[in-house]
Protein backbone atom coordinates (compact mmCIF):
# COMPACT_ATOMS: atom_id res chain seq x y z
CA UNK A 1 0.00 0.00 0.00
CA UNK A 2 1.20 3.26 -0.90
CA UNK A 3 2.21 5.31 2.01
CA UNK A 4 0.37 8.80 1.58
CA UNK A 5 0.45 11.88 3.39
CA UNK A 6 -1.62 12.20 6.56
CA UNK A 7 -4.10 9.63 5.85
CA UNK A 8 -2.71 6.79 7.75
CA UNK A 9 -0.62 8.24 10.77
CA UNK A 10 -0.24 11.46 11.56
CA UNK A 11 2.76 13.19 11.88
CA UNK A 12 2.65 15.24 14.31
CA UNK A 13 1.68 11.88 16.28
CA UNK A 14 5.19 10.96 15.21
CA UNK A 15 7.67 13.51 15.91
CA UNK A 16 5.65 15.91 17.54
CA UNK A 17 5.55 16.94 13.86
CA UNK A 18 8.04 17.03 11.81
CA UNK A 19 9.23 17.82 8.64
CA UNK A 20 7.95 16.78 5.03
CA UNK A 21 11.47 17.84 3.65
CA UNK A 22 11.50 15.08 1.02
CA UNK A 23 13.71 15.34 -2.13
CA UNK A 24 12.07 18.02 -3.76
CA UNK A 25 11.06 17.12 -7.02
CA UNK A 26 11.46 20.40 -9.87
CA UNK A 27 8.50 21.10 -11.83
CA UNK A 28 5.11 19.77 -10.79
CA UNK A 29 5.24 21.94 -7.77
CA UNK A 30 2.18 21.07 -4.37
CA UNK A 31 0.27 24.84 -4.41
CA UNK A 32 1.06 26.07 -0.91
CA UNK A 33 -0.10 29.14 1.56
CA UNK A 34 1.83 31.72 0.34
CA UNK A 35 3.05 34.15 3.18
CA UNK A 36 6.08 35.79 1.58
CA UNK A 37 8.06 37.70 4.34
CA UNK A 38 8.49 41.03 2.96
CA UNK A 39 11.87 42.15 1.80
CA UNK A 40 13.13 44.89 4.42
CA UNK A 41 13.25 48.84 3.61
CA UNK A 42 15.26 49.25 6.74
CA UNK A 43 19.11 50.30 5.87
CA UNK A 44 17.31 52.21 2.98
CA UNK A 45 17.61 49.16 0.38
CA UNK A 46 16.48 50.17 -3.01
CA UNK A 47 13.80 48.31 -4.80
CA UNK A 48 15.76 45.51 -6.86
CA UNK A 49 16.47 47.11 -10.18
CA UNK A 50 18.64 44.72 -11.99
CA UNK A 51 19.64 46.48 -14.94
CA UNK A 52 21.37 48.51 -12.43
CA UNK A 53 24.06 47.03 -10.88
CA UNK A 54 25.14 49.38 -8.28
CA UNK A 55 21.41 49.33 -6.85
CA UNK A 56 22.20 45.47 -6.83
CA UNK A 57 24.76 46.43 -4.80
CA UNK A 58 23.32 48.00 -2.75
CA UNK A 59 20.79 45.00 -1.19
CA UNK A 60 24.71 43.89 0.37
CA UNK A 61 24.71 44.92 4.09
CA UNK A 62 28.94 44.68 3.06
CA UNK A 63 31.26 47.06 4.69
CA UNK A 64 31.66 49.67 1.90
CA UNK A 65 35.13 50.17 3.13
CA UNK A 66 35.88 47.40 1.63
CA UNK A 67 36.13 45.90 -1.79
CA UNK A 68 34.91 42.32 -1.00
CA UNK A 69 36.50 39.81 -3.96
CA UNK A 70 36.39 37.20 -1.11
CA UNK A 71 32.49 37.60 -0.78
CA UNK A 72 31.87 34.14 -2.57
CA UNK A 73 33.89 31.98 0.20
CA UNK A 74 30.91 32.09 2.23
CA UNK A 75 27.93 34.57 1.21
CA UNK A 76 26.56 38.03 3.36
CA UNK A 77 23.29 37.49 1.58
CA UNK A 78 21.18 40.46 0.01
CA UNK A 79 18.36 42.53 1.49
CA UNK A 80 15.60 40.17 0.57
CA UNK A 81 17.36 37.09 2.22
CA UNK A 82 18.51 38.55 5.07
CA UNK A 83 14.69 39.55 5.74
CA UNK A 84 13.09 36.61 5.23
CA UNK A 85 15.49 34.81 7.50
CA UNK A 86 14.89 37.75 10.47
CA UNK A 87 11.05 37.13 9.58
CA UNK A 88 10.96 33.15 9.79
CA UNK A 89 13.52 33.54 13.03
CA UNK A 90 11.11 35.94 14.85
CA UNK A 91 8.15 33.95 14.32
CA UNK A 92 9.82 30.58 15.20
CA UNK A 93 10.86 32.33 18.19
CA UNK A 94 7.80 33.07 19.37
CA UNK A 95 6.28 29.84 18.65
CA UNK A 96 8.48 27.54 17.12
CA UNK A 97 6.05 24.31 16.81
CA UNK A 98 3.01 25.96 15.46
CA UNK A 99 5.40 27.88 13.29
CA UNK A 100 6.66 24.78 11.63
CA UNK A 101 3.81 22.75 11.68
CA UNK A 102 2.11 25.84 9.35
CA UNK A 103 4.95 25.70 6.57
CA UNK A 104 7.61 23.14 6.58
CA UNK A 105 5.53 21.42 3.50
CA UNK A 106 4.26 24.95 1.88
CA UNK A 107 8.46 26.57 2.58
CA UNK A 108 9.53 23.35 0.55
CA UNK A 109 7.32 23.78 -2.21
CA UNK A 110 8.80 27.65 -2.49
CA UNK A 111 12.20 26.70 -2.68
CA UNK A 112 11.99 23.97 -5.10
CA UNK A 113 9.98 26.01 -7.52
CA UNK A 114 12.26 28.77 -7.21
CA UNK A 115 15.59 26.57 -7.38
CA UNK A 116 13.46 24.76 -10.62
CA UNK A 117 13.16 28.49 -12.51
CA UNK A 118 17.12 28.48 -11.68
CA UNK A 119 18.44 25.19 -12.54
CA UNK A 120 15.93 24.48 -15.27
CA UNK A 121 14.88 20.94 -16.50
CA UNK A 122 14.05 18.44 -14.55
CA UNK A 123 15.04 16.44 -11.67
CA UNK A 124 15.25 15.93 -7.90
CA UNK A 125 16.92 18.36 -5.16
CA UNK A 126 18.52 16.86 -1.96
CA UNK A 127 18.64 19.50 0.40
CA UNK A 128 21.67 19.57 2.66
CA UNK A 129 23.51 22.49 5.06
CA UNK A 130 26.85 22.84 2.33
CA UNK A 131 28.66 22.02 -0.28
CA UNK A 132 30.92 19.85 1.88
CA UNK A 133 28.11 17.87 3.39
CA UNK A 134 26.51 17.40 0.24
CA UNK A 135 29.48 15.84 -1.53
CA UNK A 136 30.05 13.58 1.95
CA UNK A 137 26.37 12.06 1.45
CA UNK A 138 26.72 11.84 -1.95
CA UNK A 139 29.90 9.81 -1.94
CA UNK A 140 29.24 7.87 1.04
CA UNK A 141 25.60 6.99 -0.44
CA UNK A 142 25.61 6.12 -3.88
CA UNK A 143 25.97 2.11 -4.54
CA UNK A 144 28.81 0.51 -5.17
CA UNK A 145 29.83 -3.00 -5.88
CA UNK A 146 33.41 -5.15 -4.89
CA UNK A 147 35.50 -4.16 -7.91
CA UNK A 148 33.94 -0.91 -8.98
CA UNK A 149 36.07 1.86 -9.12
CA UNK A 150 35.88 6.00 -8.70
CA UNK A 151 37.38 8.29 -11.28
CA UNK A 152 38.48 11.84 -9.23
CA UNK A 153 41.05 14.24 -10.33
CA UNK A 154 44.19 16.06 -9.21
CA UNK A 155 42.44 19.33 -8.82
CA UNK A 156 39.79 18.35 -6.80
CA UNK A 157 39.46 20.09 -3.40
CA UNK A 158 39.56 18.23 0.19
CA UNK A 159 36.24 17.95 0.35
CA UNK A 160 35.79 15.74 -2.39
CA UNK A 161 38.73 14.20 -1.62
CA UNK A 162 37.95 13.42 1.77
CA UNK A 163 34.73 12.36 0.80
CA UNK A 164 36.23 9.77 -1.18
CA UNK A 165 38.97 8.71 0.51
CA UNK A 166 36.46 7.88 3.67
CA UNK A 167 33.96 5.83 1.34
CA UNK A 168 36.94 3.95 0.30
CA UNK A 169 38.05 3.44 4.19
CA UNK A 170 34.63 2.05 4.71
CA UNK A 171 34.54 -0.28 1.67
CA UNK A 172 37.65 -1.03 -0.31
CA UNK A 173 36.70 0.84 -3.08
CA UNK A 174 38.93 1.45 -5.55
CA UNK A 175 39.48 5.82 -6.03
CA UNK A 176 41.63 6.78 -9.07
CA UNK A 177 43.24 10.26 -9.46
CA UNK A 178 44.12 11.66 -13.01
CA UNK A 179 45.50 14.91 -13.77
CA UNK A 180 43.61 17.30 -16.24
CA UNK A 181 46.06 19.52 -17.28
CA UNK A 182 49.98 20.95 -16.91
CA UNK A 183 49.55 24.64 -17.00
CA UNK A 184 46.18 26.02 -15.70
CA UNK A 185 46.72 29.31 -17.56
CA UNK A 186 47.08 27.05 -21.03
CA UNK A 187 44.32 24.85 -20.45
CA UNK A 188 41.99 23.78 -23.05
CA UNK A 189 39.01 22.06 -23.35
CA UNK A 190 40.01 18.97 -25.71
CA UNK A 191 43.35 18.41 -23.28
CA UNK A 192 41.07 18.53 -20.26
CA UNK A 193 38.61 15.74 -21.84
CA UNK A 194 40.85 13.66 -23.39
CA UNK A 195 42.88 13.28 -20.02
CA UNK A 196 39.64 12.49 -18.07
CA UNK A 197 38.71 9.79 -20.41
CA UNK A 198 41.56 8.27 -20.68
CA UNK A 199 41.32 7.54 -16.67
CA UNK A 200 37.80 5.81 -17.60
CA UNK A 201 38.33 1.75 -16.95
CA UNK A 202 35.38 -0.65 -17.66
CA UNK A 203 34.96 -0.47 -13.66
CA UNK A 204 34.80 3.38 -13.48
CA UNK A 205 31.20 3.93 -11.69
CA UNK A 206 31.78 7.52 -10.53
CA UNK A 207 33.54 10.58 -12.31
CA UNK A 208 33.58 13.11 -9.29
CA UNK A 209 35.21 16.21 -10.62
CA UNK A 210 34.74 19.92 -9.54
CA UNK A 211 32.75 22.69 -11.83
CA UNK A 212 35.38 25.49 -11.19
CA UNK A 213 38.72 24.67 -9.51
CA UNK A 214 39.25 26.82 -6.42
CA UNK A 215 42.91 25.99 -6.91
CA UNK A 216 43.23 27.22 -10.34
CA UNK A 217 39.91 29.12 -11.85
CA UNK A 218 40.19 26.61 -14.48
CA UNK A 219 36.51 26.13 -15.24
CA UNK A 220 35.98 22.13 -16.54
CA UNK A 221 34.32 21.93 -20.07
CA UNK A 222 31.33 19.63 -18.32
CA UNK A 223 29.34 19.49 -21.19
CA UNK A 224 31.86 18.45 -23.25
CA UNK A 225 32.45 15.64 -20.45
CA UNK A 226 29.39 14.47 -20.36
CA UNK A 227 29.30 13.59 -24.23
CA UNK A 228 32.27 11.86 -24.25
CA UNK A 229 31.21 9.83 -21.05
CA UNK A 230 28.06 9.25 -22.43
CA UNK A 231 30.00 7.58 -25.38
CA UNK A 232 31.50 5.41 -23.05
CA UNK A 233 28.36 4.40 -21.12
CA UNK A 234 26.33 3.57 -24.25
CA UNK A 235 26.77 -0.03 -24.21
CA UNK A 236 26.49 -0.43 -20.50
CA UNK A 237 23.78 -1.82 -18.40
CA UNK A 238 22.49 1.02 -16.15
CA UNK A 239 24.16 0.00 -12.89
CA UNK A 240 27.15 -0.09 -14.60
CA UNK A 241 27.17 3.25 -15.85
CA UNK A 242 29.96 5.85 -14.86
CA UNK A 243 27.64 8.53 -13.42
CA UNK A 244 29.26 12.46 -13.38
CA UNK A 245 29.01 13.90 -10.14
CA UNK A 246 30.11 17.45 -10.06
CA UNK A 247 30.81 20.24 -7.17
CA UNK A 248 29.57 22.92 -8.78
CA UNK A 249 30.04 25.29 -5.90
CA UNK A 250 32.04 27.47 -8.05
CA UNK A 251 30.14 27.37 -11.14
CA UNK A 252 26.63 27.39 -9.41
CA UNK A 253 25.97 31.56 -9.11
CA UNK A 254 28.55 32.26 -11.48
CA UNK A 255 28.00 30.44 -14.75
CA UNK A 256 24.96 30.54 -16.92
CA UNK A 257 24.15 26.65 -17.06
CA UNK A 258 22.20 24.28 -14.67
CA UNK A 259 22.00 20.35 -15.06
CA UNK A 260 20.50 20.52 -18.46
CA UNK A 261 23.19 22.41 -19.88
CA UNK A 262 25.84 20.48 -17.92
CA UNK A 263 24.42 17.11 -18.93
CA UNK A 264 25.99 15.64 -15.50
CA UNK A 265 24.03 13.22 -13.32
CA UNK A 266 24.67 15.14 -9.65
CA UNK A 267 25.56 18.54 -9.33
CA UNK A 268 26.46 19.46 -5.30
CA UNK A 269 27.00 22.77 -4.18
CA UNK A 270 26.44 25.11 -1.07
CA UNK A 271 23.95 27.84 -1.93
CA UNK A 272 26.68 30.33 0.73
CA UNK A 273 28.95 31.31 -1.66
CA UNK A 274 28.44 32.51 -5.31
CA UNK A 275 24.45 32.18 -4.81
CA UNK A 276 24.51 34.69 -1.62
CA UNK A 277 21.98 32.44 -0.14
CA UNK A 278 21.69 31.84 4.01
CA UNK A 279 24.36 30.45 5.94
CA UNK A 280 24.27 27.37 6.11
CA UNK A 281 22.46 25.83 2.61
CA UNK A 282 23.29 23.38 0.28
CA UNK A 283 21.53 20.84 -1.99
CA UNK A 284 22.31 18.02 -4.57
CA UNK A 285 20.92 17.89 -7.54
CA UNK A 286 20.48 14.37 -9.15
CA UNK A 287 18.66 12.98 -12.28
CA UNK A 288 15.89 10.42 -11.79
CA UNK A 289 17.80 7.61 -13.38
CA UNK A 290 20.72 8.86 -11.21
CA UNK A 291 19.29 8.85 -7.73
CA UNK A 292 18.14 5.28 -8.16
CA UNK A 293 22.13 4.38 -7.68
CA UNK A 294 21.89 6.04 -4.11
CA UNK A 295 21.09 4.90 -0.79
CA UNK A 296 20.87 7.97 2.06
CA UNK A 297 22.79 7.89 5.05
CA UNK A 298 21.13 10.21 7.12
CA UNK A 299 16.96 8.80 7.58
CA UNK A 300 14.78 11.52 6.08
CA UNK A 301 11.88 12.75 7.90
CA UNK A 302 9.27 12.27 5.29
CA UNK A 303 5.62 10.38 5.53
CA UNK A 304 6.97 7.10 3.47
CA UNK A 305 9.97 6.34 5.10
CA UNK A 306 8.25 7.59 8.91
CA UNK A 307 5.47 5.29 8.23
CA UNK A 308 7.34 2.40 7.30
CA UNK A 309 8.78 2.35 10.90
CA UNK A 310 5.59 2.08 12.25
CA UNK A 311 4.80 -0.57 10.77
CA UNK A 312 1.80 1.11 7.82
CA UNK A 313 3.98 1.02 4.48
CA UNK A 314 6.60 -0.28 2.02
CA UNK A 315 9.06 2.74 2.71
CA UNK A 316 10.34 4.74 0.00
CA UNK A 317 12.40 2.03 -1.43
CA UNK A 318 12.21 2.96 -5.62
CA UNK A 319 11.54 6.76 -5.34
CA UNK A 320 13.86 9.50 -5.35
CA UNK A 321 15.35 9.64 -1.28
CA UNK A 322 13.96 12.39 0.97
CA UNK A 323 16.35 15.46 2.12
CA UNK A 324 18.42 14.35 5.08
CA UNK A 325 16.05 14.50 8.32
CA UNK A 326 16.51 16.01 11.74
CA UNK A 327 15.16 19.61 12.52
CA UNK A 328 16.94 22.16 10.55
CA UNK A 329 18.05 26.17 10.93
CA UNK A 330 14.70 26.54 9.25
CA UNK A 331 15.00 30.30 9.04
CA UNK A 332 17.88 29.82 6.86
CA UNK A 333 16.41 26.85 4.82
CA UNK A 334 13.58 28.98 4.06
CA UNK A 335 15.52 31.81 2.79
CA UNK A 336 16.57 29.88 -0.11
CA UNK A 337 13.76 30.57 -1.67
CA UNK A 338 14.58 34.23 -1.70
CA UNK A 339 18.14 33.71 -2.80
CA UNK A 340 17.29 31.54 -5.91
CA UNK A 341 14.14 34.61 -6.54
CA UNK A 342 16.89 37.07 -6.20
CA UNK A 343 18.99 35.66 -8.96
CA UNK A 344 15.80 34.26 -11.10
CA UNK A 345 15.27 38.25 -10.86
CA UNK A 346 18.49 39.26 -12.29
CA UNK A 347 18.71 36.74 -14.22
CA UNK A 348 21.53 33.57 -14.12
CA UNK A 349 22.66 34.72 -17.70
CA UNK A 350 22.91 38.63 -16.65
CA UNK A 351 24.56 37.39 -13.20
CA UNK A 352 26.62 34.99 -15.21
CA UNK A 353 27.85 37.93 -17.93
CA UNK A 354 28.74 40.28 -15.35
CA UNK A 355 31.20 38.07 -13.32
CA UNK A 356 32.99 37.07 -16.98
CA UNK A 357 33.04 40.77 -17.83
CA UNK A 358 34.81 41.96 -13.96
CA UNK A 359 37.16 38.81 -14.25
CA UNK A 360 38.19 39.04 -17.62
CA UNK A 361 39.11 42.63 -16.50
CA UNK A 362 40.80 42.06 -13.65
CA UNK A 363 42.77 38.97 -15.61
CA UNK A 364 43.63 41.75 -17.94
CA UNK A 365 44.99 44.32 -15.60
CA UNK A 366 46.61 41.59 -13.65
CA UNK A 367 48.55 40.64 -16.45
CA UNK A 368 50.20 43.82 -17.13
CA UNK A 369 52.31 43.86 -13.72
CA UNK A 370 55.52 42.72 -13.58
CA UNK A 371 55.65 40.46 -11.01
CA UNK A 372 52.50 38.84 -11.44
CA UNK A 373 51.98 35.87 -13.38
CA UNK A 374 47.97 34.50 -14.29
CA UNK A 375 47.72 30.98 -13.15
CA UNK A 376 43.69 31.11 -14.31
CA UNK A 377 43.05 31.08 -18.34
CA UNK A 378 41.90 34.50 -19.91
CA UNK A 379 39.84 32.45 -21.86
CA UNK A 380 36.13 32.76 -20.60
CA UNK A 381 35.42 29.32 -21.70
CA UNK A 382 37.60 27.59 -19.36
CA UNK A 383 36.95 30.22 -16.18
CA UNK A 384 34.65 31.52 -14.32
CA UNK A 385 34.89 34.28 -12.07
CA UNK A 386 37.50 32.93 -9.71
CA UNK A 387 41.32 34.47 -10.83
CA UNK A 388 44.11 33.06 -9.20
CA UNK A 389 47.76 34.60 -9.84
CA UNK A 390 51.19 34.23 -8.78
CA UNK A 391 53.21 37.31 -6.96
CA UNK A 392 57.21 37.35 -7.28
CA UNK A 393 58.75 37.70 -4.29
CA UNK A 394 55.22 37.59 -2.05
CA UNK A 395 53.26 34.47 -0.20
CA UNK A 396 49.81 34.52 -1.08
CA UNK A 397 48.88 34.92 3.12
CA UNK A 398 51.01 37.75 3.18
CA UNK A 399 49.51 39.72 0.08
CA UNK A 400 45.79 39.14 0.92
CA UNK A 401 47.27 40.92 4.68
CA UNK A 402 48.99 43.82 2.82
CA UNK A 403 45.96 43.97 -0.07
CA UNK A 404 43.47 43.92 3.13
CA UNK A 405 45.23 47.03 4.30
CA UNK A 406 44.94 48.60 0.95
CA UNK A 407 40.96 47.82 1.18
CA UNK A 408 40.97 45.12 -0.50
CA UNK A 409 39.48 40.98 0.80
CA UNK A 410 40.66 38.80 -1.43
CA UNK A 411 42.29 34.85 -0.03
CA UNK A 412 44.43 32.54 -0.61
CA UNK A 413 43.95 29.17 -2.30
CA UNK A 414 43.66 26.23 0.23
CA UNK A 415 45.88 24.27 -1.82
CA UNK A 416 49.59 23.02 -2.05
CA UNK A 417 50.48 25.13 -4.00
CA UNK A 418 48.74 28.43 -2.76
CA UNK A 419 47.97 31.07 -5.05
CA UNK A 420 46.86 34.53 -4.25
CA UNK A 421 42.79 34.59 -5.47
CA UNK A 422 40.00 37.07 -5.86
CA UNK A 423 36.87 36.40 -6.76
CA UNK A 424 34.98 39.20 -9.17
CA UNK A 425 31.19 38.76 -8.41
CA UNK A 426 27.65 40.81 -8.45
CA UNK A 427 29.24 42.62 -4.73
CA UNK A 428 31.85 44.04 -7.76
CA UNK A 429 31.86 46.98 -9.53
CA UNK A 430 34.44 48.05 -12.21
CA UNK A 431 35.69 50.69 -10.17
CA UNK A 432 36.60 48.05 -7.64
CA UNK A 433 38.72 45.65 -10.09
CA UNK A 434 40.69 49.11 -11.30
CA UNK A 435 41.60 49.58 -7.24
CA UNK A 436 42.48 45.40 -6.70
CA UNK A 437 44.91 45.58 -9.60
CA UNK A 438 46.57 48.66 -8.27
CA UNK A 439 46.96 47.58 -5.31
CA UNK A 440 48.40 44.24 -6.33
CA UNK A 441 50.46 46.69 -8.60
CA UNK A 442 51.95 48.54 -5.45
CA UNK A 443 52.60 44.81 -4.73
CA UNK A 444 54.54 43.58 -7.14
C1 LIG B 1 35.60 23.40 -4.73
C2 LIG B 1 35.07 23.57 -3.34
N1 LIG B 1 34.14 22.70 -2.89
C3 LIG B 1 33.62 22.81 -1.67
C4 LIG B 1 34.02 23.81 -0.81
C5 LIG B 1 33.37 23.87 0.55
O1 LIG B 1 32.10 24.46 0.41
P1 LIG B 1 31.04 24.39 1.63
O2 LIG B 1 31.44 25.43 2.59
O3 LIG B 1 29.74 24.72 0.98
O4 LIG B 1 31.10 23.03 2.17
C6 LIG B 1 34.98 24.74 -1.23
C7 LIG B 1 35.47 25.86 -0.40
O5 LIG B 1 35.00 26.27 0.60
C8 LIG B 1 35.52 24.59 -2.52
O6 LIG B 1 36.45 25.47 -2.96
Amino acid sequence: MAWTGETAVSRRLVLGATAAAGAVALGGVAACDDDPPKPTERGGVPPLDPQDWDGVRAHFALDPAVAHFDAFVFASPPAAVRAAIENHRTQLDRDPLTYLHANEVARDAQITQEAARYLGGSGELYLTDSTTMGLGLLYGGLVLRPGDEVLTTEHDFYSTHESLRLRALRDGVKVRRVRLYQDPAAAGIDEIVAALVAGVTPKTRIVAVTWVHSSTGVRLPIREIATALAGLNRDRAPQDRALLCVDGVHGFGAVDAGPAELGCDFLVSGCHKWLFGPRGTGMVWGSEAAWQRFQPVIPPFDNASIGAWLGFGPGPAGRVPPSPGGYHAFEHRWALREAFAFHNALGRDRVAARTAQLAAALKAGLAELPGVRLITPRSPRVSAGLVCCELAGTTPEAAVRALRTSGIAASATPYNPSYLRLGTSIVNSPAEVDRAVAAVRALS
